[in-house]
């Protein structure tokens, strides 16, 4: 009787041991998986200096656009810009303390607005007024997240020679 219920006892234990090693287990590959997760973000995530810089690459565009009266590609050109707001927004909302994503929004959105108007009055004058506006915007939000050393201006080469403006 006392032979049995110790066998029992010793069987319940294994069982209890086995299902803690299982547990364990099942709890070092559910962190080892969020790792390898977190690791895959971080290297296909781009960071947001190389988002800044397709940014700029989009502004150096649309001012050539803009300048050569193609309306059309200026209007893509904004999009494209707007875009990859949308897409700094989500992917980098913080930078060090600073709320990137509302600082974004709220410093581009009215030189975007004028922007869309100018293109879409097809006003040349219009255009690079706010054109203007939106590299202030740049430069502010670049003073306001310690960032004063990178001021953006009008270009004055097309950031793409392969890429026609003339309409
Ligand atoms: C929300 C604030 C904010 C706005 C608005 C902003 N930037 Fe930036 N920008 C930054 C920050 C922060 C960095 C530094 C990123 C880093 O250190 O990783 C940066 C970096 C840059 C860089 C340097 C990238 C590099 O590493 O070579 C360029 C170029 C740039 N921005 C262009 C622009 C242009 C063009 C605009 C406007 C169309 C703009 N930025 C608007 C915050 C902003």
């Amino acid at each position: 009787m006392l032979r049995s219920a110790l066998v029992t006892l010793l069987g319940c234990c294994a069982l209890l041991a086995s299902a803690c090693d299982g547990a364990d287990q099942t709890e070092a590959l559910e962190a080892r998986i969020a790792e390898l997760q977190t690791e895959l973000e971080d290297r296909f995530t781009p960071g947001l200096h190389t988002l800044m810089v397709d940014l700029s690459t989009r502004h150096a565009a649309l001012w050539f656009a803009g300048e050569a009266r193609n309306w059309p590609l200026a209007d893509y050109m904004v999009h494209e810009l707007e875009e990859l707001i949308e897409e700094i927004e989500e992917l980098h909302p913080m930078y060090r303390e600073v709320r990137v994503a509302e600082l974004l929004r709220e410093m581009t959105t009215p030189a975007i607005e004028l922007l869309e108007a100018a293109v879409e009055e097809e006003s040349r004058d219009d255009f690079r007024f706010a054109y203007d506006q939106l590299t202030t915007a740049c430069n502010a939000c670049h003073i306001a997240t310690d960032r004063a050393a990178i001021v953006m201006q009008r270009p004055t080469v097309p950031p793409l020679t392969n890429l026609r403006f003339d309409p």
